[in-house]
């Protein structure tokens, strides 16, 4: 079984990409042979700065590979390291009707908030299929919000299939966990890296207190009970602790005498001590950007034998 996923290097990745992604794609190294890329090629849809880039592609390696990621158990290489990607998803662009891609949710989200759109963003989708399609990738673990997208790449692979009666691309599953489907950010929507709601797993410690402050309750008072069914504190806890913790903090809430404050100095406390254990190897990478570098050019060598491969393959099924 084959497990693939990418994540962009878009900006400083946060607790919702882990627990959403990471988390799961460093377990998954046991459950089967795990596929992992840096997505850089789909970064430039929002990062349009050289340096900035290049800093968040390598701050991306550091902090997957602090976090557990194994190179020499998995493949872990910079999507844009492989050209054969471009190349089937120009393929794959031949097989995607117009209306497949209009009705793409993350699409319609961004022209909906105002973001200026080009043709990078449109045909995004079919980019993340080839990604997909190139590594007969069988499980893709994502958050709630990438389903479509693997729906998508299903749809794409269907008519490709279909057209050239064959069944040389692998039909991919979304992995969802649905309890932390969507982790919310510090405004209660979504947690995003596009939407400044974030809070860090590696800032420092006065930053990542900033945005746990700033995370968004209602108005109530230390001398009223409060609801933790609807408290975006309560829900980011749930992400770091136990049944029994959870219980006790459900306690709190129920009893007058604390406010929002005190639950979030709880919650703050939980995520320095989650991340704190990564936090040496992440400066010994940071340290030694000649090992990452390596680490990187190895994973790429090993997926281009794969994707040149299928490209063959790819190829002569469709006459090139
Ligand atoms: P962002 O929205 O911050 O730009 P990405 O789109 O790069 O994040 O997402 C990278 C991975 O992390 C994806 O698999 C995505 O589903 C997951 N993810 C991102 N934000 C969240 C969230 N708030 N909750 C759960 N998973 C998330
Ligand atoms: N679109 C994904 C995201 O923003 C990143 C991604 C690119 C990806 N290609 C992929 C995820 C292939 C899974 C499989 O999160």
């Amino acid at each position: 079984m084959r497990i693939l996923s990418g994540i962009q290097p878009s900006g400083t990745i946060h607790i919702g990409n882990y627990f959403g992604m990471i988390k799961k794609m460093v377990e998954a190294q046991n459950d089967g042979e795990l596929f992992a890329f840096i997505a850089s090629y789909h970064a430039l849809t929002t990062v349009r700065e050289k340096e900035l880039l290049e800093k968040n592609i390598f701050e991306v390696a550091v902090n997957f590979l602090a976090l557990g990621m194994d190179p020499k158990k998995s493949t872990f290489w910079v999507q844009s390291d492989v050209k054969e990607v471009l190349e089937l998803y120009w393929l794959l662009s031949n097989h995607t009707s117009m209306g497949l891609l209009e009705r793409a949710h993350s699409y319609k989200d961004k022209v909906a908030r105002g973001f200026q759109t080009n043709h990078g963003l449109f045909s995004y989708p079919v980019l993340m299929a080839a990604d997909i399609l190139l590594y007969d990738s069988n499980i893709v673990p994502v958050g709630k919000d990438q389903i479509q997208h693997v729906e998508i790449t299903r749809d794409i692979a269907n008519s490709f299939n279909n057209h050239y009666k064959t069944d040389i691309l692998v039909l991919p599953e979304a992995k969802v966990d649905e309890v932390v489907a969507t982790v919310p950010g510090t405004d209660g929507a979504k947690m995003s890296k596009s939407y400044g709601n974030t809070i860090d797993m590696f800032g420092t410690k006065k930053g990542i207190k900033k945005q746990v402050m700033s995370v968004v309750t209602d108005s109530k008072e230390l001398h009223e009970v409060k609801d933790y069914t609807t408290c975006n504190v309560y829900k980011l806890c749930e992400l770091f602790m136990s049944h029994d913790e959870l219980l006790a903090l459900q306690e709190r809430y129920a009893t007058a005498g604390e406010g929002y404050g005190h639950f979030k100095l709880s919650l703050l406390e939980k995520i320095n001590e989650h991340f704190e254990p990564y936090a040496q190897r992440r400066q010994h990478l940071l340290d030694n950007p000649d090992e990452v570098k390596d680490i990187l050019a190895f994973g790429a060598s090993k997926a281009r034998k794969i994707a040149s491969a299928k490209m063959e393959v790819i190829r002569n099924a469709v006459g090139l």
